[in-house]
């Protein structure tokens, strides 16, 4: 049985596409149910249309308040009984109540080797602090800003020529590596999140998550 999964994309989607690759390749047994989008016209939306599965907008702009919108989301997407709901490149804050609702089956990606460099900007963020190393996270969501507790990162080195764009380029090949494998263990069932820990074959994980350095590649 494959594990029912909804996307949450709010740009161009090139997890959403790593993650329709592993789907199709056999390599995740996620099934994506449907992509949910809160910014209309994005191309993630093709890339889901072309890839056969549902799209939806729910278009945060016509919303009153941060509650209204999440509200209508989340009867969004449990029209869908999702399993696994997975954030990629979701750029909006969420309210507890949504949050908690998803607790446990809920994925996040975040573009640093967290719990450095929350929020945005990462990418010069390391830069400016003259950081040798940045990379990506992919962690269980709480109601605390790119905190809940982490899965999986990838390091990558920090070259002196480097600008927040070939950093970034580096760092998303990583991406789209490190997601399909956090949704392949999720969906195998060998991995949870309990209390604050993310828990993998039965082992609470490092603060870090599990590590895959790849600055010797
Ligand atoms: C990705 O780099 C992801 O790490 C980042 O947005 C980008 C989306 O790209 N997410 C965040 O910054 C979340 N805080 P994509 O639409 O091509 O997948």
């Amino acid at each position: 049985m494959k594990t029912k999964t909804v996307v949450l994309i709010s740009g161009s989607g090139s997890n959403l596409q790593a993650l329709i690759d592993a789907q199709s390749n056999g390599e995740t047994a996620i099934s994506i149910e449907s992509v949910i989008s809160n910014r209309p016209g994005v191309l993630g939306l093709d890339r889901a249309t072309k890839a056969g599965i549902t799209t939806q907008v729910v278009d945060h702009t016509l919303f009153e308040s941060r509650e209204a919108f999440d509200i209508q989301l989340k009867a969004t997407i449990d029209q869908y009984q999702p399993e696994l709901v997975i954030l990629a490149g979701f750029m909006r804050i969420l309210t507890p109540a949504f949050t908690n609702h998803y607790a446990g089956r809920m994925l996040n990606i975040h573009p640093s080797l967290l719990p450095k460099y929350q929020g945005l900007h990462t990418h010069q963020r390391a830069l400016d602090a003259g950081d040798d190393r940045h990379g990506v996270t992919v962690h269980f969501v709480t109601a605390e800003l790119d905190g809940g507790p982490n899965i999986i990162q990838a390091v990558v080195p920090i070259n002196t020529n480097d600008n927040a764009e070939s950093l970034a380029k580096r760092v998303q090949q990583q991406e789209h590596i490190i997601y399909p494998m956090a949704a392949q263990w999720f969906a195998e069932g060998r991995l949870c999140m309990q209390g604050n820990d993310a828990v993998l074959d039965g082992s609470i994980l490092p603060t870090s998550g599990f590590v895959m350095d790849a600055r010797s590649q």
